[in-house]
């Protein structure tokens, strides 16, 4: 797998330094409210373990899985919701994390369909961020990192459900992506 890296950008534990600082902002910022974790399926797996392990606060856990790439690396902004039910967070205080704020539609559309559920508030915490002008305009309250307009794998990210495994992320290499799709 590390032969399809074009390079790494953060090795493991660049990644476990910086969610211990985003835990602790977290942590403080919640203290005395209980505190409703909205993770979405699958590409914040890795993230949602190392970081969740990190915040001493009671929360609940729940998740909602959606799908906007169908499989390569071309988002079409369309976004559907595999589940029928969505989680409980009436009056809750909810944090979404996701792995990477790419267009913006995924995050916008999650946080659209929460809201018609009436949660007393809505954060939303990235790993990554690119930076880049996006299709919906989405505030992330916490982001582990930003980076440029790159696709990237690794620690939960895919590239056509391949790589979630790699303990870093990277850069994929561009003509393994065109071979691919
Ligand atoms: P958005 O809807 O374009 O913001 O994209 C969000 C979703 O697309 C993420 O949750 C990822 O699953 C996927 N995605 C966007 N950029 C990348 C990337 O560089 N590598 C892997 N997955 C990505
Ligand atoms: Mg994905």
């Amino acid at each position: 797998m590390q032969d399809d890296l074009e390079r790494v950008l953060f090795h493991e534990t660049a990644i476990l330094s910086r969610l211990d600082q985003l835990a602790a902002e977290i942590s403080q910022e919640y203290r005395g409210r209980e505190l409703t974790v909205i993770a979405v399926l699958s590409g914040s797996l890795m993230f949602m373990a190392d970081l969740l392990r990190r915040i001493p606060l009671p929360l609940r856990l729940d998740f909602v899985s959606v799908a906007s790439y169908y499989g390569n690396a071309q988002t079409t902004g369309e976004i559907a919701f595999k589940q029928t039910a969505l989680p409980d967070v009436k009056d809750r205080h909810i944090l979404v994390l996701d792995d990477i704020l790419d267009s913006g539609h995924t995050l916008a559309a999650i946080r659209e369909k929460l809201e018609t559920v009436a949660p007393r508030s809505i954060r939303i915490c990235v790993l990554l961020s690119k930076k880049k002008k996006r299709a919906r305009h989405v505030h992330a309250d916490y982001v582990g990192f930003e980076i440029e307009d790159e696709f990237v794998v690794g620690y939960g990210l895919d590239f056509m459900e391949r790589y979630r495994n790699l303990p870093y992320i990277g850069v994929l290499r561009k003509e393994l992506m065109a071979q691919l799709t």
